[in-house]
């Protein structure tokens, strides 16, 4: 069988971290890119506009669970690796229409496994060796932490609460299987939440940011209190790239910034950052726009990532502050206004109605 090639075939990677992933790549890493992208709402090409033209990368329009299409990439452009971003990714679109998240996060996860251990299997010994299949996955597996509780661990059992987490867990579960059955290559990571370039507007920092910007309301679920771990993208997409070349195969690693804030903390922080960058008169602070709304259903209180295993095994820390990161993050989304409209689309306002309609108090 002929030799793999030095390519790697990236999966959704005209997401938020996919896209931040692959730019990183071929700025430090080199070798090329197929990247293979349904281009839903969350996907956009022209997150990877600055690679036009570079002969490395290449973007194919497609579907994960299309069998045939990830076989013939396969075979095609025999990568040494896959790197498995693409997902359905929002937790409330997940509490309003699941479907979408059992097809492509469990069917498209087992439909590339299974063609990835036909692909594997029929390598010679030394590309067998060296071929690996690395799964992008989430804190959220985990469940919800109280407030004392130790962070997760990679011993953690697993406790999915919404169908986004459940479907997740679903798919780290045929990774392992795959793995342990079949021999795959595999290395799972599970991280905390990202923020940072290219986020799409629906999550709750680039969402905060235009509404702040735009003199809106900004709508905290609850009282505000529940607790996530934030990590920059780039670290996010350092360490996938550490634990591809130097992971131990069969194993997960955790990924987190040790950066855990109240959610109520984070918007206020924007609101103080969107205040001194584009400060408004008329509008004063921004704080005044916080708006306490509706609860989502079955909403996690708390995630923490204990990250000591990748830190200790493979040298991985973040390398920048929250604060920090938040500051570039406010700064690029108020450069960026042309990237807003564009994915800012008819599809995206009428799913900003449907979750915050019934939910903003009148
Ligand atoms: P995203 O929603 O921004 O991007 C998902 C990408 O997958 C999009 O480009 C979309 O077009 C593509 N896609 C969706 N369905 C597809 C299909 N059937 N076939 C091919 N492509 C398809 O997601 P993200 O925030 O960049 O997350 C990427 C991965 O990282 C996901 O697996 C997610 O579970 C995981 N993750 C995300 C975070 C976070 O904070 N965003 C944290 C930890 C793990
Ligand atoms: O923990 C990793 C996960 O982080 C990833 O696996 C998911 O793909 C990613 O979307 C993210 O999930 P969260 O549900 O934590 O992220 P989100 O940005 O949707 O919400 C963050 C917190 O803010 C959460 O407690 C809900 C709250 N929130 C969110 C939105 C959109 C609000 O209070 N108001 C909002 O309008």
């Amino acid at each position: 069988m002929k030799a793999t090639s030095s390519n790697i075939l990236v999966t959704g990677g005209a997401g938020f971290i996919g896209s931040n992933f692959v730019l990183q790549w071929l700025r430090d890493a080199g070798a090329s890119v197929v990247n293979l992208d349904l281009l839903t709402y969350a996907g956009n090409a022209g997150n990877l506009a600055a690679l036009e033209g570079d002969s490395r990368y290449r973007l194919v329009r497609g579907d994960i669970c299309d069998a045939d299409l990830v076989a013939g990439l396969l075979r095609d452009h025999r990568p040494r690796a896959i790197v498995h971003f693409a997902a359905e990714s929002h937790v409330d679109r997940s509490i309003a229409d699941p479907g979408a998240f059992i097809r492509t996060n469990v069917q498209g996860t087992f439909t590339l496994l299974e063609q990835a251990k036909l692909f594997w299997t029929a390598l010679d010994d030394a590309d067998r060796h060296a071929f690996r299949f690395l799964h992008v996955s989430t804190d959220e597996v985990y469940g919800s932490l109280g407030p004392g509780d130790p962070a997760f661990s990679e011993s953690t059992a697993y406790a999915p609460n919404s169908p986004y987490a459940a479907s997740k867990a679903a798919s780290d579960h045929l990774v392992r299987a795959y793995h342990h059955t079949y021999g795959l290559p595999v290395i799972t990571t599970n991280c905390s939440n990202n923020y940072g370039p290219f986020q799409f507007p629906e999550k709750l920092i680039p969402l905060m940011i235009l509404n702040a910007l735009e003199g809106k309301p900004l709508p905290v679920y609850g009282n505000g209190s529940n607790v996530r771990d934030w990590l920059h993208v780039e670290d996010h997409c350092a360490a996938i790239r550490i634990a591809l070349a130097r992971g131990r195969v069969g194993e997960t690693y955790n990924i987190g910034g040790n950066s855990e804030r109240k959610n109520l903390d984070v918007v206020a922080a924007i609101c103080d950052l969107v205040d001194e960058l584009r400060p408004d008169a008329q509008l004063g602070p921004r704080r005044k726009l916080i708006t306490f709304v509706g609860d989502r259903p079955g909403h996690d209180l708390r995630y923490a990532i204990n990250a000591s295993k990748i830190a200790q095994e493979l040298r991985w820390k973040p390398a920048l502050q929250f604060e920090d990161g938040l500051r570039k993050t406010v700064a690029w989304y108020l450069e960026h206004g042309s990237w807003i409209e564009s994915v800012r689309t008819g599809a995206y306002r009428d799913w900003i109605k449907q979750n915050y309609e019934e939910r903003i108090p009148r």
